[in-house]
């Protein structure tokens, strides 16, 4: 799994229960990698780092690159979601400087979506991409503590919370991320199938 992000991990490792790899961490297989997310799309960066980290390690490998648009803000910040309010900002400064920029948004406006793209890369360096996509609103103020990144401001009308109100297995329902490994599961699957064959 190529990511150092251990609440993006946890997730992960929920979501591909069921696929036919034993699922290892870098740092399991001693690689400590940091790769820049240079790409201009989340297609690129979840390239780059399914790449770097099949590189390092030579096995199958599925890093996922996730975002946040607002439509309000057009499609912003999309890439750029993880350096949205500085090189180094906390989750905390992310979501204080997105409701800043959105606090003369009407809540009908406030109308956003996540998007995960997954990159699969395969024994041979091939690369295969999953998306999955969860529409929601940005609320006026964040509430709850599960999850992680811009949860706590995401907020679900069809369930009548933010994405850090729902439980682990609830967020895993229903997230980008849960719609991404579906895709995910099967293409996995299909390249288990033909390393045994
Ligand atoms: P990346 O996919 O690690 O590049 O994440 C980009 C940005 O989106 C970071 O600020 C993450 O914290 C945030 N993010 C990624 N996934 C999620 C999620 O599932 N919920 C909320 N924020 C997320």
């Amino acid at each position: 799994m190529g990511t150092e992000n251990p609440a993006k991990a946890g997730e992960l490792i929920q979501l591909l229960q069921e696929v036919p790899f034993e699922i290892v961490m870098p740092r399991e297989v001693g690689i400590g990698l940091n790769v820049e997310e240079t790409g201009q799309t989340q297609e690129e960066n979840a390239r780059l780092k399914a790449m770097a980290y099949h590189r390092a390690s030579g096995l199958v490998t599925l890093a996922d690159d996730s975002g946040l648009e607002v439509d309000a803000l057009f499609g912003a910040p999309g890439v750029r979601s993880k350096r949205f309010a500085g090189e180094h900002a906390s989750d905390g400064e992310r979501i204080a400087f997105l409701l800043e920029k959105l606090k003369d948004v009407a809540w009908e406006k406030r109308t956003a979506r996540f998007r995960c793209v997954m990159a699969i890369a395969d024994l041979k360096g091939r690369v295969y991409l999953c998306e999955g996509e969860c529409p929601g609103l940005i609320a006026f103020e964040p509430r709850g503590t599960g999850g992680f990144g811009y949860d706590p401001v995401f907020y679900l009308p069809e369930c009548g919370k933010t994405m850090a109100e729902l439980s682990p297995e609830e967020k895993n329902r229903i997230s980008h991320r849960a719609r991404a490994a579906e895709k995910a599961r099967g293409v996995l699957k299909e390249i288990a199938a033909g390393i045994a064959n």
